[in-house]
């Protein structure tokens, strides 16, 4: 089912982190050399701010991971999710280095101290001129906490209980300079010392996506990332978001729901339909390196390749992320999903005027918000696939009116008021 209805600009975002890009195929160039000392990713953002990219979510694991086969090797092998930097100490040069693009990294309320928090990111936000962003993370796996001083990761809810009085207490800090808050979670009383961020507030993006993880974004998020698995899925998540977003009476479309992509362009149909068959094809390298990504603090190489995934596998980490692969999996083995599996909603494949298209369609269907290119899933995230999307895709979404408007836009708003901006203008076309 299309909606006929005139399509409304929306948000085009980029989600990415300083970790290593493609370094071994054909397009990797200098890449394992660069992006040690953030030269790859400043680039990177960069070119995303010439074309118009709304805004850059920086993700971020704070360990390294020994949960796949007991050591670290499989983890830096494939180099899926380690090594990688703190992105957080690259934001006030990306700053430096950009002019409208909405700068977002990650920090997680389980391990920052929240004054300290507060402080970093409100001091972020004078720095770009409004322009930062905070992606919410409450953390998985135990070698996190060990890494802070437990022995073990805190369990889902009380992670998220916290994370919920741990958003109280920063937004006091940023509106007062000030708190004492004293929680069933947290105790903390402090003063940040700083001046009120140049936007009021920084922007506030989420990540989680379980009952949990969606009653924190109702209530505090401005944007959330998600990949709800086809478009029955994130109409499904969308609807969810937004019942949140009002139950905690806020006014829905102050939250953007944006999901994951990692469009493959071509010149024709047929030439992008051969690099996407290149792209999913479930070889031993790629079912590898997705054994890697989904292991939070379960490990997925100890299961059966030729089985079905167990009914009995559960999560302290990303029951979102479980839950996503269940619905994709659909009862096939893992060595038949697991290979051709990204972290993605939507596929999208063809020319920059068909993938366009395809866009348009799927945000008619969903009445969605936008998307988040992601060229990380898969390993496909090269200096030519940041050239192909900004200067093949964004310029035909700019020639419709549909996204890329931050290359235009005016380079004083702050994030908050560009994606508020956007979407009144969506609703008086
Ligand atoms: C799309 C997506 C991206 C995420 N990115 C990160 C991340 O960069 N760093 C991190 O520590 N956790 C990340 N997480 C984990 C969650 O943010 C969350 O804090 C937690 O692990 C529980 O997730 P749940 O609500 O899906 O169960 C991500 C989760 C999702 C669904």
């Amino acid at each position: 089912m299309t909606s006929c209805a005139t399509p409304a600009p929306f948000t085009v975002g980029w989600f990415t982190g300083w970790g290593v890009p493609d370094w071994s195929g054909p397009w990797a160039g200098d890449a394992a050399d660069t992006w040690v000392d953030g030269t790859f990713t400043v680039e990177t953002v960069r070119e995303l701010d010439r074309a118009g990219v709304d805004l850059v979510v920086m993700e971020d694991l704070n360990y390294l991971s020994d949960v796949v086969g007991g050591t670290f090797e499989q983890e830096l092998r494939t180099t899926a999710r380690a090594p990688k930097h703190d992105p957080v100490v690259l934001m006030s040069r990306l700053a430096a280095e950009t002019e409208r693009i909405g700068l977002i990294a990650t920090a997680s309320t389980t391990f920052w101290p929240p004054v300290e928090l507060a402080r970093t990111y409100a001091t972020l936000d004078h720095l770009a001129g409004g322009r930062v962003g905070w992606n919410v993370v409450t953390s998985t796996g135990d070698r996190a906490a060990q890494n802070f001083g437990l022995d073990a990761l805190p369990g889902h809810a009380a992670r998220y209980a916290t994370a919920a009085e741990y958003l109280e207490v920063v937004h006091a800090l940023w509106r007062d300079g000030s708190v004492a808050h004293r929680g069933e979670h947290l105790e903390v009383t402090g003063r940040t010392g700083t001046r009120t961020p140049a936007a009021g507030r920084p922007l506030v993006c989420q990540a989680g996506a379980s009952p949990a993880g969606t009653a924190l974004a109702g209530r505090f998020a401005d944007v959330v990332v998600s990949y709800p698995p086809g478009i029955e899925a994130m109409r499904e998540f969308r609807t969810q978001v937004r019942a949140a977003a009002e139950a905690a009476g806020r006014d829905p479309d102050d939250v953007q729901v944006l999901y994951l992509v990692t469009p493959h362009l071509g010149e024709t149909d047929e030439l992008a339909a051969q690099a996407a068959a290149r792209y999913y094809d479930p070889t031993d390298a790629a079912v590898r390196r997705r054994l890697v990504q989904m292991s939070g603090d379960i490990d997925f190489s100890a299961f059966d390749l030729d089985a079905p995934l167990p009914d009995d596998v559960s999560t302290e980490g990303s029951r979102s992320i479980l839950e996503n692969l269940r619905r994709v999996a659909a009862g096939r083995t893992l060595r038949e999903f697991i290979g051709s599996q990204r972290s993605e909603a939507v596929r999208l494949v063809g020319t920059a005027a068909s993938v366009a298209d395809q866009m348009e369609d799927v945000l008619a269907q969903v009445g969605g918000d936008g998307f988040l290119l992601f060229g990380g899933g898969g390993g496909v995230l090269t200096r030519r696939y940041v050239r192909e999307l900004c200067d093949g895709l964004l310029p035909e979404l700019r020639r419709r009116g549909l996204a890329g408007l931050s290359a235009t836009g005016d380079p004083g708003a702050t994030l908050r008021d560009r994606l508020r901006t956007r979407r009144r203008e969506g609703v008086l076309r």
